[in-house]
């Protein structure tokens, strides 16, 4: 186990495997910056699944236990199958993958649980029609993701996470509807304050909508209560319905900060490692990767990287003057 200098552990690695996303959401890829003219990764610059594989081989020497494939959409990664079918060999992690549900077929799920992906979490943010296009910024129905949740149930991933960002002017008024959809389906829909990560969406503290606020608004048609995190550093805070239909969760980066207690290494397409959501720029481990480092180079380097790690950039938040060039969410992996 290695701790960084607040004692945290490293447990978690974030795997972006492609920058790419065929969503626009306004709070993550708006249109105006990632317009037909950007420049994405190509082909070699990002990392093989080889080259991945090695490297989550080498950090589980240091203490991973779980791992999430992430992007862009990670599904867009032609064959991605093949790289949770390798990860899945190695024993004892908790694997898993954020998707926006848009490729979600059934032949896929099939392939993905085939390959050994135990679960999964689809982002929906809202039941209506009009208001998920103005947040995602496609032609796009909500009853496509929805199915892509359903093939994802039928083929066994399971529990499904569903994660919804809020946004005042937008997507407030789908709150309630969410929680009703979602209660009694065994899937966990969880409410995410908007953060001001990157610098293209335009952030906006008045935009985001406190958890407490979330609670009150669902707790006031369908009583809740909170319990107890599944393990220490979750980042959601749990809330059951008192008459057991089911259970929420709050993750809560703006108005209660979890740097606290957070694990989590982020592994970029093009292979930099970022000790933060919130970081400027990452640690090249691609060029180690690719140069034949050895083994033991490769983990004495994470390892001092992360015991140097200080990062708790949520906490610091209102005290923080600008960040020089953040980086995109899409880029560093959702
Ligand atoms: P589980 O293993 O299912 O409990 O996953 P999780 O709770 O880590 O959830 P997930 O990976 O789906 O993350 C949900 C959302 O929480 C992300 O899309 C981010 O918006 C936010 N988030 C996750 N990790 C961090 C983090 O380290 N810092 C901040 N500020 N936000 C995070
Ligand atoms: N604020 C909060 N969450 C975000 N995501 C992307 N951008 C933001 C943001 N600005 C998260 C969403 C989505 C995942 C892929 O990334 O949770 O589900
Ligand atoms: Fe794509 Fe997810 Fe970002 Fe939306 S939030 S643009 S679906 S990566
Ligand atoms: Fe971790 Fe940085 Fe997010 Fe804090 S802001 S929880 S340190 S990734």
């Amino acid at each position: 186990m290695v701790l960084d200098k607040f004692s945290r552990p490293l447990k978690d690695l974030r795997i972006s495997v492609t920058d790419r996303c065929n969503f626009r959401c306004v709070y993550c890829m708006p249109k105006e910056v990632f317009g037909s003219d950007y420049n994405y990764l190509s082909r070699s610059e990002m990392l093989s699944y080889e080259e991945i594989v090695r490297f989550v081989r080498l950090l589980v020497n240091l203490g991973i236990t779980k791992v999430r494939i992430t992007g862009g959409d990670p599904l867009l990664r032609k064959d991605i199958e093949y790289l949770i079918k390798m990860l899945a060999l190695i024993p004892g992690l908790d694997l898993t993958l954020t998707t926006n549900g848009s490729l979600l077929t059934q032949d896929k799920c099939l392939a993905l649980r085939e390959a050994g992906l135990q679960r999964i979490t689809v982002s929906l943010d809202s039941l209506n029609n009009d208001t998920f296009a103005s947040l995602n910024d496609v032609e796009f129905s909500v009853d496509e993701v929805i199915n892509g949740i359903n093939n994802a149930a039928s083929a066994g991933l399971s529990p499904i996470k569903i994660n919804m960002v809020v946004m005042r002017s937008v997507n407030l008024a789908s709150i309630v509807p969410m929680a009703k959809h979602f209660r009694e389906s065994g899937h966990i829909l969880r409410f995410i304050e908007y953060m001001d990560v990157g610098d293209s969406n335009g952030w906006r503290l008045d935009e985001v909508v406190p958890s407490s606020e979330i609670v009150e608004l669902i707790g006031a048609q369908l009583p809740l209560e909170p319990i107890a995190p599944n393990y220490v550093g979750e980042v959601a805070n749990r809330w059951k319905y008192t008459d057991g239909s089911g259970e929420i969760g709050l993750i809560s980066s703006v108005s209660q900060p979890f740097c606290g207690d957070c694990s989590r290494l982020r592994l970029s397409a093009r292979g930099e490692l970022f000790t933060c959501l919130f970081a400027s720029s990452g640690y090249d481990v691609r060029s180690l990767l690719r140069n034949n480092a050895s083994d033991e180079k490769i983990v004495d380097v994470v390892s001092s990287l992360w015991k140097n790690r200080d990062d708790r950039y949520s906490e610091l938040r209102s005290k923080q003057s600008h960040r020089v060039s953040p980086v995109e969410m899409s880029y560093i992996g959702g």
